[in-house]
Formats: structure tokens, C-alpha cells, sequence
């Protein structure tokens, strides 16, 4: 196994993802991946994996304050945030109407991870009590601001504090169609081993990294076999029958694009910088299931096979069929356009590598979104990149004068500077696929 200073430099995007480890999960206990049971599986695998981070991100933020360093505990509070949104995604969809079949009821309290949850968060809490005297509390709460530490943490603190609330109840009680146990169901040691399969030394956002692509793994897992029984129903001119399915799937990508929130909005240059090197030449463009079948092969079969049916026939319930695969088109495309944050932010742009070698990481992805739309059966004559008159803002955007401009160049002549073997492509990234 190759290393560095932190720790392993994956070898491929499978072993970064702990995917094989994940994958034993169906052998322990065999579900139908198309069935109403796999999907409260993935997400409640999901659950468990938000739950560890939840956990260890809480004690990091504890070891922060008790350090008195109230600014680090701030930026793990947004990540703590950041988690418990996605929880109450998944919590939501757990509940949806076409999931949920009374042969038993399960609650999320049988999980360790969930235990482990409290006793992190009892420890935070005392930290916060003796780190900010409780004469302090109202002045900062009454006249602080989110520029002050003191104030973030107790800010970000409440409304995580509230997200809880709001998924632990959901989870209390989760109605699902197969009579089997909470551990047949989750399978939780496979779980915690993915979870502790692989970690890096030191401050990092690694674990947090790797599990905001583990649980579109999972779930895009289910929603990809539900696609496909949807595109066999279709054939079949089952179209309730395929709109039922694709529904299913309309739910679950809420969870996968909620996925990309906390890499957005938390997940700086440098702490991507920080870990890079451990990620190896691996990118996401390798991933089981959202390159190489949701958002191409199972999308693309689908819009066809949706749009020549539509040729030919009129009828209600394949109008409908339509709708929900319209709403699917919708994701797939805004996915890809949420997910270029993710190079514009950590990789910036002039001719800044990826990873696996692509020339400009930018670029690369702004042509698979182009391609995308271009290849897309039920595109409407929309090309998303080319500004027309009607997208002045985004001509500005993309135009020299802009600080946007500024930005992504300054941002990649930092990569750029960090990482010089990436962009000369020699040493561990000499390696070609
Ligand atoms: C800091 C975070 C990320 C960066 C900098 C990043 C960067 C990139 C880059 C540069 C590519 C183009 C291929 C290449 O040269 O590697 C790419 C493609 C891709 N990435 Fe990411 N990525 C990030 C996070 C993610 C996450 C969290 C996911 C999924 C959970 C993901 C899924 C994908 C997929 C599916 C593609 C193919 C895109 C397409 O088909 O249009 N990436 N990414």
C-alpha cells in the first residue's frame, strides 16, 4: 500500500469508497435491490454512515473547545449541520407514502451509532458549559453575530440542535415491508467497518468526504434498480405500474443531491488540498453508480424508451409516466450542475489537472454537462454553458472582467503551486488507466 504523511493514497475509487466492504452487505442478507425493504435499507445504511460523522465531528468539535479554540469548533459545527439536513432528507423519504408497509415498525434507537451520537453530544454540550460562562450567554446570543466564533457555535449549535429533533422523530418509527430485524435489515458491522475501513492522521475532513459519496453509493444503488424495472415495465405499456417506480426514484434523488450540500457550502480549498493526495487517481467520473449508470446509460435508455413510446401514444398514464420522468431529467441535469461547485471551489480553473489527468479538471466536467444535455433523449433545445442574450449575467460571469474570473484563476495557480507532480503527472500520478 502506497503512503503519505497521513496515511493511505487509495488505489482506486472503490477501495477510497470502502465500495467492496459495502457490497458484502447482500450476501450477509439477500433483498431484491428493486424492493420496497432494500430501499429502507440503503436508507437507513445511510442513517448509520451520517450518524458516524455525526459522532466524530462532535468529538472533534469538543476536543476544539476544550483546546479553547472556538473558531475550529465553529467550522465542525457547519459540517454537524450540514449532516443532520441530510438526516432529515433521508428520514423524510423513509416515510413517504409509497415506501412504507405495515409488516413491521423499526426505530432508529436500536442503532449504536445513534448512542454513540448522544453520549458525543451530553460531551459537547458540557464542553460549551464550561467553555462559555453562563453570564456570558445572553449578551452573546442577544447582541452576537455570525463573524464571532462564540456566537457560531452556539448559533449553529441550535438549529442542529433542532434538525435533530426533527429527523430523530421521523426516525422513531419506521413502517417498513418486510419482517425482518433492524440488523438483518442494516446489516450495522458491515457499516461501522466501512466506516473505520479507512482514516488519515491528524484534522481532516476526510471521513466526511469519503461519506458524502458512500451514501449516494448506497442509495443511488436502490434508485438505479428501481430504473430499471421502471424502463422493463415501460416496454410492457405498464405505465402505472413504471410511474409508481419512478416516483420512487424521483424521492430518493433528493438524498443524493442533499449529498452535495455540506462539499459545497463546508469544504474549503484547503481542506480539500489537505487530503488530495490520499484520494490517488480516483475521481468521481469512476463511480459504480452515478457516472456509469444513473446520470448516463439508465437515464439515457429511459428518456428514450419515454419519449418514442410518447410518439405513438396519448394516453393519461403515460403522460403521467412522462411527468415523473421529466421531474428525473430535472435532477439528473441540476446534479451535474450543482456538482461543478465542487471543481470551482477545490481545483480552480486555468488548465488545473483532475486527479485522473484531465487537462483542465474544469473544463472536463463543463463538457460532460454540455455533452449531457446534447445526448439527452428528451432535451428541449436548452444548451447549458453558451450564454445567449437572455444570459447576460452568466456572459459577465464567464467574461475577463469578472471577480469570478479572478477567483477561479487564483484558486488554480494554487493547486496548481501545491500540487506540481498532479499537474507534471509524474510519481504516483504517472500511472495512466
Ligand atoms: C471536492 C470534491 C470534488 C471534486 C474536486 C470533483 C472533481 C471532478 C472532476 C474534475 C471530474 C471530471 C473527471 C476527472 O477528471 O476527474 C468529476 C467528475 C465526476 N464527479 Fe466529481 N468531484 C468532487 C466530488 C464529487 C462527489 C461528492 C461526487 C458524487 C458523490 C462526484 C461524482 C462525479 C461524477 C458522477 C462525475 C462524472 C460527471 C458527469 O458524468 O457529468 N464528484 N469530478
Amino acid at each position: 500500500m502506497v503512503e503519505n504523511h497521513l496515511g493511505p493514497i487509495a488505489a482506486t475509487y472503490d477501495e477510497l469508497q470502502s465500495l467492496p466492504t459495502l457490497g458484502r452487505t447482500q450476501e450477509r442478507y439477500f433483498l431484491r435491490p428493486s424492493s420496497a425493504a432494500a430501499v429502507h435499507r440503503a436508507i437507513l445504511q445511510s442513517v448509520e454512515v451520517a450518524l458516524y460523522n455525526t459522532t466524530d465531528l462532535l468529538n472533534r468539535a469538543t476536543a476544539d473547545l476544550v483546546r479553547g479554540d472556538l473558531g475550529c469548533a465553529s467550522l465542525k459545527m457547519g459540517w454537524i449541520y450540514g449532516f443532520q439536513r441530510i438526516l432529515t432528507v433521508l428520514s423524510l423519504t423513509a416515510n413517504q407514502a409509497p415506501l412504507t408497509n405495515a409488516k413491521k415498525t423499526i426505530h432508529i434507537g436500536e442503532s449504536k451509532p445513534y448512542r454513540l451520537t448522544l453520549e458525543a453530544l451530553q460531551r459537547f454540550d458540557h464542553a460549551i458549559v464550561a467553555t462559555v460562562p453562563k453570564e456570558r450567554l445572553t449578551t452573546v446570543l442577544g447582541s452576537g453575530n455570525l463573524d464571532e466564533s462564540t456566537f457560531r457555535v452556539l448559533h449553529l449549535s441550535r438549529i442542529a440542535s433542532h434538525e435533530i429533533t426533527i429527523w430523530d422523530h421521523a426516525l422513531s418509527q419506521i413502517r417498513i415491508s418486510a419482517h425482518i430485524g433492524y440488523d438483518n435489515l442494516v446489516c450495522p458491522e458491515i457499516i461501522e467497518a466501512a466506516f473505520q475501513d479507512r482514516s488519515l492522521k491528524g484534522d481532516t475532513y476526510f471521513a466526511q468526504f469519503r461519506a458524502l459519496h458512500q451514501i449516494p453509493e448506497l442509495v443511488g444503488a436502490v434508485l438505479a434498480a428501481h430504473l430499471r424495472v421502471a424502463i422493463q415495465l415501460l416496454s410492457k405499456r405498464r405505465y402505472e405500474a413504471a410511474t409508481l417506480r419512478l416516483r420512487i426514484a424521483n424521492l430518493l434523488s433528493a438524498i443524493v443531491s442533499a449529498c452535495l450540500r455540506p462539499l459545497i457550502e463546508q469544504l474549503v480549498q484547503a481542506d480539500y488540498h489537505r487530503i488530495r493526495e490520499n484520494l490517488g487517481m480516483t475521481s468521481g467520473s469512476h463511480s459504480a453508480i452515478l457516472h456509469d449508470q444513473l446520470l448516463t446509460t439508465i437515464y439515457e435508455q429511459l428518456a428514450g424508451d419515454v419519449a418514442s413510446a410518447a410518439r405513438t401514444d396519448r394516453c393519461l398514464p403515460l403522460r403521467r409516466l412522462m411527468e415523473e420522468c421529466q421531474t428525473f431529467r430535472v435532477f439528473v441535469h441540476n446534479w451535474r450542475a450543482e456538482h461543478l461547485h465542487l471543481p470551482r471551489n477545490n481545483l480552480g480553473g486555468d488548465r488545473t489537472r483532475s486527479l485522473i489527468g484531465s487537462p483542465d479538471a474544469l473544463k472536463a466536467v463543463e463538457t460532460m454537462c454540455r455533452a449531457a444535455v446534447e445526448r439527452d433523449p428528451l432535451r428541449i433545445g436548452e444548451n447549458r454553458g453558451s450564454a445567449d442574450v437572455s444570459q447576460s449575467l452568466t456572459a459577465y460571469l464567464s467574461g475577463e472582467a469578472s471577480l469570478d474570473r479572478l477567483i477561479l484563476r487564483h484558486a488554480g495557480d494554487a493547486t496548481k503551486s501545491r500540487f506540481p507532480h498532479v499537474q507534471a503527472r509524474i510519481g504516483i500520478f504517472s500511472k495512466t488507466d
